[in-house]
């Protein structure tokens, strides 16, 4: 079928070429498939290999490979264009949670950060999702770029996986959910996203060597199943294959994952870039369906330069491969306007209104994790004593290659610069958005005052004359290294002995991912703010302070501690064995009967919420979907996340998350949602014939406030049994 269509498009452009001696991509007619046929038929061979090769950044540490200077400040990648045909460059920025200019202080203008992919994710809100998204895609094109490299959608199967903060959380149909959305709300800026690390590429630990292994269903209904949500979901223009080794090869190099799952099973047409160095063979990474290298240099070898060009010469790699690799990319450049709205270093940046969509973004998102007596909103307290995590100056951001930096203008630069690691995988960055300024700037009436908590002498009297005491935690976590599954440092001790000083402790953390919390049981409130982006001190404050109400709800478990994970043992190197299956995060503790200290799904609010038993309706197609209805008891405005459980016998779970959706309600007021449920979750992967199966007897749905809660649960059965096949994508609402 690819062959006639390569034929057909051949013909056509040489048609084409008989008529007009030269098309400009921009004067291309018909579908983006057409579009790239005709470039292609006019392309030398060089030209060719021009598109399949991505230098590596001017601006990456080290400087011994460069691009041409065509690059752009502060670019993650650069692959040239071909101006003769009027074929853009691709000029390609990290990452998921903004533009993050690498080279810091030589990039030429400061971006705003969201909060992290997992804070995301806790706002269990598609709409943020994509307007976050829209957000930094619009900071992109302004500074000249037209390939994001976002979309992190690797499953938070590691809870210490370094990079954790920038994928969103441990359930597929969250996960896939949140990462689709904030693509395609990149996309809508005429650029491309990525969906990355394509795949298993869920721990930082051995992570150009570690291969992984997985019972082939299990994979299929985990972490292949979060990537496909986010395909159907965001339709990105490109995906990134991992650094890691999947069942013996290389991402890059599978034919399984980019032949037989990207392409054959889910007939995805747009390119596959390798992530920077991953690309580590040329007829095998081609053959199995690498598009373009990227990071040329990074990886010894010039395996789509020099050497794709020696292949197509002695034949290992055919001409029509080349073909093939071309139109992928040409095609989406031309389904995302990459040609039509070529992009140019000119776009203004409006850094209020982005920053308070960042903002915004941090609210929906954090998770009253606990508020013991209502001590949360902060009324009354006449004198409130704020400890640590540099809650004076700014918050808290992740490392590595998706680091945004603040700059030096209107985003006011690192707010506490020095913290080691301050190179690779630093610098440690705080964003300038101070919660204490916030909360003196709210609570006017009340004595505030700070210490950072270092010294710990005399403090536990002061905190015992407070009518609150307010202790900032922090996690920072980065690519290329994982990290223990606790606060940093001497958190935990400062905690416990402000806690016992004083009853009325509350916590907010600034964690990438879960932490143990030794000091649990006695803190008044705990706050889950994530790493909370450019507004987040802002955003912590109006949460503390009542102005909004909580709604977020975990994206992650958090254990009570390592012996409640698969691997209790440090993250693994070598040989990495998923025999926990598709029993990620809650399902793993569900399936043990593990208590965590807070489980997928859990958040408060300031009000309170009843749920009605939900009604089952299926529509003509066979469809379900659960109508339920959600009332607001309470006395303020707040939103709900109806989460629908599915159980069934013989899967790897007692339940699974199957369909959500947040609700935002007046005090008194209610509501009926009707939630479609993705049959894939009532499904098992069948090795057999190829797709999801759902068999015969008993389930049932619950709507429950977390993923162990209990719910009332309506049971239905199935006499006959239903199929949908590898492609099959959720029908759009
Ligand atoms: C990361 C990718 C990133 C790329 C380019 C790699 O180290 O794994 O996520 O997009 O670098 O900066």
């Amino acid at each position: 079928m690819l062959r006639n269509f390569l034929l057909a498009a051949a013909g056509c452009a040489l048609l084409v070429g008989a008529a007009h001696a030269q098309t400009m991509a921009k004067d291309t007619k018909g579908t983006s498939d057409e579009r790239a046929a005709a470039m292609v038929a006019q392309m030398t061979q060089d030209e060719k290999l021009i598109l399949v090769k991505g230098y590596f950044s001017t601006d990456f540490p080290p400087t011994r490979f460069v691009a041409p200077a065509e690059g752009r400040a502060g670019s993650a990648g650069y692959v040239p264009g071909v101006p003769r045909l009027g074929i853009p460059a691709q000029w390609q920025a990290d990452a998921g949670v903004g533009v993050a200019s690498q080279g810091g202080a030589k990039s030429k203008r400061p971006h705003t950060a969201l909060p992290s992919g997992l804070a995301l994710a806790a706002s269990w809100d598609p709409e943020v999702a994509f307007a976050g998204g829209r957000m930094i895609g619009s900071e992109a094109r302004a500074d000249g770029f037209n390939v994001q490299l976002a979309g992190g959608v690797n499953l938070a199967r590691e809870p210490r996986n370094g990079r954790n903060f920038e994928y969103t959380g441990e359930d597929p149909l969250l996960a896939g959910t949140i990462a689709g959305h904030a693509i395609a709300g990149i996309q809508s800026n005429h650029m491309i996203s990525t969906m990355k690390h394509y795949a298993f590429n869920d721990q930082e630990t051995d992570r150009n060597a570690g291969n992984v292994t997985i019972d082939e269903a299990a994979g299929r209904e985990s972490d292949l199943l979060a990537f496909k949500i986010a395909l159907e979901k965001g339709n990105p223009g490109s995906v990134m294959c991992a650094y890691n080794k999947f069942r013996g090869d290389h991402a890059c190099e599978s034919d399984y994952l980019l032949g037989q799952v990207l392409r054959k099973d889910w007939g995805w047409q747009g390119y596959v870039m390798s992530d920077w160095g991953a690309a580590h063979s040329v007829q095998k990474a081609a053959l199995a369906g690498l598009d373009q290298e990227s990071g040329f240099g990074l990886h010894p070898d010039d395996n789509f330069g020099k050497g794709l060009g020696d292949a197509l010469a002695d034949g290992s790699v055919s001409k029509a491969r080349l073909d093939e690799m071309v139109t992928r990319i040409l095609r989406s450049m031309f389904e995302h306007g990459l040609v039509d709205d070529v992009a140019r270093e000119t776009g203004e940046i409006d850094f209020e209104a982005n920053k308070a969509i960042s903002r915004k973004a941090a609210e929906a998102g954090m998770v009253l994790l606990k508020n013991d007596g209502d001590i949360l909103p902060l009324a009354g307290a006449k004198t409130i004593l704020v400890i640590g995590g540099h809650a004076d100056k700014g918050v808290l951001s992740g490392g590595g290659s998706s680091q945004v930096y603040p700059g030096d203008g209107p985003l006011g630069g690192n707010a506490v610069p020095g913290i080691a690691p301050t190179f690779w995988p630093g610098p440690v960055v705080y964003y300038p958005s101070a919660p204490l300024a916030e909360l003196k700037k709210q609570l006017p009436d009340a004595a505030i005052a700070y210490l950072d908590g270092s010294d710990r002498t005399g403090l536990a009297e002061l905190a015992a004359k407070a009518d609150v005491v307010i202790v900032f935690a922090t996690q920072w976590a980065s690519e290329s290294i994982d990290v223990k599954m606790a606060l940093d440092g001497e958190q935990d001790a400062l905690i416990a002995e402000m806690a016992r000083a004083n009853p009325k402790t509350v916590v907010v953390l600034e964690t990438a991912g879960p932490v143990k919390m030794p000091w649990n049981g006695n803190v008044a409130a705990i706050l889950e703010a994530w790493l909370p982006g450019s507004g987040g001190g802002e955003a912590i404050a109006n949460v503390l302070t009542g102005k909004v109400n909580p709604s977020g709800r975990l994206p992650v478990s958090f254990p009570a501690d390592e012996s409640q994970l698969p691997y209790p043992g440090e993250p693994r190197k070598g040989e990495i064995a998923y025999t926990e299956g598709a029993a990620v995060g809650y399902k793993w503790l569900d399936r043990n009967r593990l208590t965590p200290l807070y489980p997928f799904g859990y958040g408060l609010s300031y009000t309170r919420f009843t749920t009605d038993a939900l009604n089952l309706d299926q529509d003509d197609d066979g469809g379900l979907s659960a109508e339920v209805t959600v009332g607001n008891i309470g006395e303020r405005e707040g939103a709900q996340v109806v989460q629908i459980y599915a159980a069934h016998e013989g899967w790897e779970a007692p339940r699974r998350l199957a369909g959500f959706a947040k609700v935002s309600l007046k005090p008194g007021e209610s509501k009926s949602v009707d939630i479609a449920i993705d049959p894939r979750l009532l499904a098992k992967w069948d090795v057999e014939t190829h797709g999801w199966v759902i068999e015969r007897g008993q389930y049932s749905l619950a709507a429950q406030t977390d993923a162990l809660a209990e719910g009332e649960a309506v049971g239905f059965s199935l006499d006959a049994l239903l199929y949908y096949p590898a492609n099959w994508s959720m029908p759009k609402p």
